[in-house]
């Protein structure tokens, strides 16, 4: 299949979700959005569907879950013009289709894929031989016509659904949306894109008006109105194309019962295991009897090495009791002998520390000659994870 910028793409105006998809959705592609249920997948496909819709290019929302009162109440409680808005509910994925031959809509949107059976196949619907089915006839329908078609997938964290997993390989693209329970953010991730990158991250809020994109995410996963504290660093970090600044917080505890625990919010596992480790070796933290949390604010899920030197310092600086500088941005991945190694894109990261007012960085040793300067930004380089930290924690008298 081409990939490129070829393709003709329909922009759905929400950029969150546009710059996901690639720039826009692709003619004829299908799109599965999973997530858990409650998540707010309906919610953000009815709001994108209503946005795209107008009267001469109508749009098509297939609720097997709800009623077409239901929805209409729903869109009615979005804000959501019902203009070029037509909805069906219906379960019969065959009697869908003639709906959707009969409408020739722009847009469709199959809420869920798990509601949908077709008679000639055995099963109940959300079987995996049924919901594989289903999604095989909206494919060849999208394709066939040029559509584009949303489907909603749930997921559940022990996987009992036959579900998204299972349509993987099928559909063009897959995107999950997630969000920590008590956490109004929502994240929407590329896990599979046929004609794009998958690295992009889209932030939306959830509130009364339903989701609302997140045009400024740094200012949202830095807690507010505290400045140096004790474990905790902010670090920069690159999601797909957006630098972003984020708060890594840390808990260490003596261990009182059996081997510490290690646990890790938004983080890798193992990345904790091995920051801790080359902290115990290199930089003389005793952490082997120590319970070590680590999370990160506000419900994002980070994997970029670059966090690494973020996740140390928020380690040693609850360990030691010791605060991160104020207005001090961290980052460099941390290497086994503690080395701290460059990351990627430099300038787009330091353009987002001084937009948002910090004052001063630290970062892997890049350059032998003059201080670095960027913005009026101090540019603190560090070889290692042990310099850097004694460059970027508070002194505190008894410890040095
Ligand atoms: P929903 O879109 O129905 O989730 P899904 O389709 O993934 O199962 O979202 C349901 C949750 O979102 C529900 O708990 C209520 C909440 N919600 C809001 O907070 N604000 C709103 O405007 C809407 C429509 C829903
Ligand atoms: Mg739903």
């Amino acid at each position: 299949m081409v990939v490129g910028g070829s393709l003709p793409r329909l922009r759905l105006g929400c950029a969150e979700l546009d710059r996901v998809l690639g720039d826009g959705m692709v003619a004829g592609s299908l799109v599965l959005i999973a997530g858990e249920p409650g998540i707010g997948k309906s919610t953000l496909l009815l709001q994108v569907l209503a946005k795209v819709a107008d009267s001469r290019h109508p749009v098509a929302y297939v609720s097997g879950e709800e009623s077409v009162g239901q929805v209409k109440l729903r869109a009615e409680r979005l804000n959501v013009s019902g203009e070029g808005l037509f909805i069906f509910s219906e379960t019969n994925a065959t009697a869908v289709l003639q709906h959707l031959q009969e409408l020739q809509p722009q847009l469709v949107v199959v809420d869920s894929i798990q509601t949908m059976y077709v008679e000639d196949l055995a099963g109940s619907p959300g079987s995996i031989g049924q919901v594989r089915e289903c999604t095989l006839r909206f494919m060849e329908w999208a394709k066939r016509g040029d559509v584009p078609v949303f489907m909603s997938g749930h997921v559940t964290k022990d996987g009992s659904i036959a579900g998204p997993g299972a349509l993987e390989h099928i559909v063009d693209v897959v995107l999950y949306l997630e969000g920590e329970p008590f956490s109004a953010y929502r994240m929407l991730r590329g896990i599979k894109n046929r004609f794009g990158s998958t690295n992009e991250v889209g932030i939306f809020e959830m509130g009364q008006k339903g989701l609302t994109e997140v045009d400024n995410p740094s200012l949202v996963f830095l807690s507010q109105g505290r400045d140096a504290a004790v474990g905790s660093a902010v670090v920069s970090t690159i999601e797909g194309s957006r630098p972003l600044l984020v708060e890594i917080q840390a808990l260490t505890t003596p261990a009182s019962l059996g081997p510490p625990r290690r646990i890790a919010n938004g983080i890798d596992f193992n990345r904790l295991l091995l920051i801790s480790a080359v902290l115990t070796k290199r930089a003389r933290l005793k952490l082997s009897n120590q319970d070590i949390l680590v999370n990160v604010t506000g419900g994002l899920r980070l994997s970029e090495p670059a966090i690494d030197l973020g996740i140390a310092s928020a380690i040693a600086s609850s360990f030691w009791e010791r605060e991160t500088l104020p207005r001090l941005v961290v980052f460099g991945e941390v290497g086994l002998n503690g080395e701290l190694r460059a990351v990627p894109q430099l300038e787009r990261r330091l353009a987002e520390v001084a937009r948002l007012g910090f004052k001063s960085c630290i970062m892997p040793r890049m350059s032998s000659g003059p201080p670095l300067d960027y913005a009026g930004l101090q540019l603190i380089e560090a070889g290692s994870v042990g310099e850097a930290l004694s460059l970027g924690l508070m002194r505190r008298a008894e410890q040095e």
